[in-house]
């Protein structure tokens, strides 16, 4: 079954950017001149899926104008016969057909998912996670989608992490694999490293059957109150099963401040009109004067 419909849970605090982003939806924090959400919805969009959704909540109100017209802006262009940046501006409200579900209370990634099932309906389903931007040649929902047609069971996007790093992800256990697509038998949310199972981590891109909506309906919150769709993937392991895809290309976790800086200097440097002058630039530092 192709999968047509792409959500983005939006709902989030920001509580690891603050204060940047007391005001700002961390999805809106610029990553050279795009904001990041922009990116996890163009890869939805070079994978061909048609329908975006995404979930958001109270003051999140700048990611639903990103994708509008803007009017005003747009016949100040015109006026100003900056042609191109309006080309550049129209492309991302001709970009997406998309629908906004508010999640009325941060309650996990789970609860998020919950929000979208009447838009659902009995298909598979691919979720994004915008901390998560991932540079590659084929875009990794694209990989996820053609490993998809091949498993047919959930598929998640997975990447090996350091030892030490792994409390902060949902961690795998695989037994058996096929290249990149491994069967998993068994995932936790955020173990500790004495615990975890693996160092295997699932990456914020889902491919979900619909079955999981009655799984998140009845999974338990955490202690933190939270549904965490890692819990109710583990209903899933025997029946459709669970895949985790180890896809190609540069992951950069840039809901962490060290990870957004690393990926605001490579997609400078990759960009073709900055590219040039940023490396010039950085080559003229001396990196020994600082801590
Ligand atoms: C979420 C998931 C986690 C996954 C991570 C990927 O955690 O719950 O399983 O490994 O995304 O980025 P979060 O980072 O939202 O706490």
């Amino acid at each position: 079954m192709k999968i047509k419909k792409a959500v983005f849970p939006a709902a989030g605090l920001g509580t690891r950017f603050l204060p940047a982003t007391k005001a700002l939806p961390k999805e809106m924090l610029a990553l050279v001149d795009k904001p990041l959400i922009q990116y996890v919805v163009e890869e939805a969009v070079a994978s061909d899926i048609p329908h975006i959704i995404i979930v958001t909540g109270r003051g999140k109100n700048a990611i639903e104008d990103h994708f509008d017209v803007s009017y005003e802006l747009e016949k100040t262009l015109e006026k100003r016969g900056k042609t191109q940046m309006l080309s550049k501006v129209r492309a991302i409200s001709d970009m997406i057909d998309v629908c906004y579900v508010r999640q009325k209370e941060a309650l996990g990634l789970g609860h998020a998912i919950l929000q979208v099932r009447h838009l659902i309906g009995d298909e598979p389903f691919a979720v994004f996670l915008g901390d998560d931007i991932i540079d590659s040649a084929v875009p990794c929902m694209k990989q996820m989608m053609d490993a998809y047609d091949r498993c047919h069971g959930a598929v998640l996007a997975i990447q090996e992490v350091e030892h030490r790093d792994v409390s902060s992800y949902g961690i795998v256990k695989v037994n058996s694999s096929d290249g990149r697509l491994h069967h998993i038998d068994d995932m936790v949310e955020k173990p500790s490293a004495a615990s975890a199972p693996s160092n295997l981590a699932i990456i914020g891109r889902y491919i979900l059957p619909p079955a999981i909506f009655d799984i998140l309906e009845k999974t338990q919150p955490d202690i933190n109150g939270e549904i965490q769709l890692t819990n109710g993937l583990k209903q899933l392991l025997r029946e459709p099963g669970v895949y985790g895809y180890q896809f190609e290309g540069k992951r950069f976790d840039a809901g962490d401040k060290l990870g957004f800086l690393k990926a605001t200097v490579e997609f400078a440097l990759k960009n073709q009109d900055l590219g040039p002058a940023f490396k010039k630039y950085l080559s003229t530092l001396d990196l020994s004067i600082y801590q």
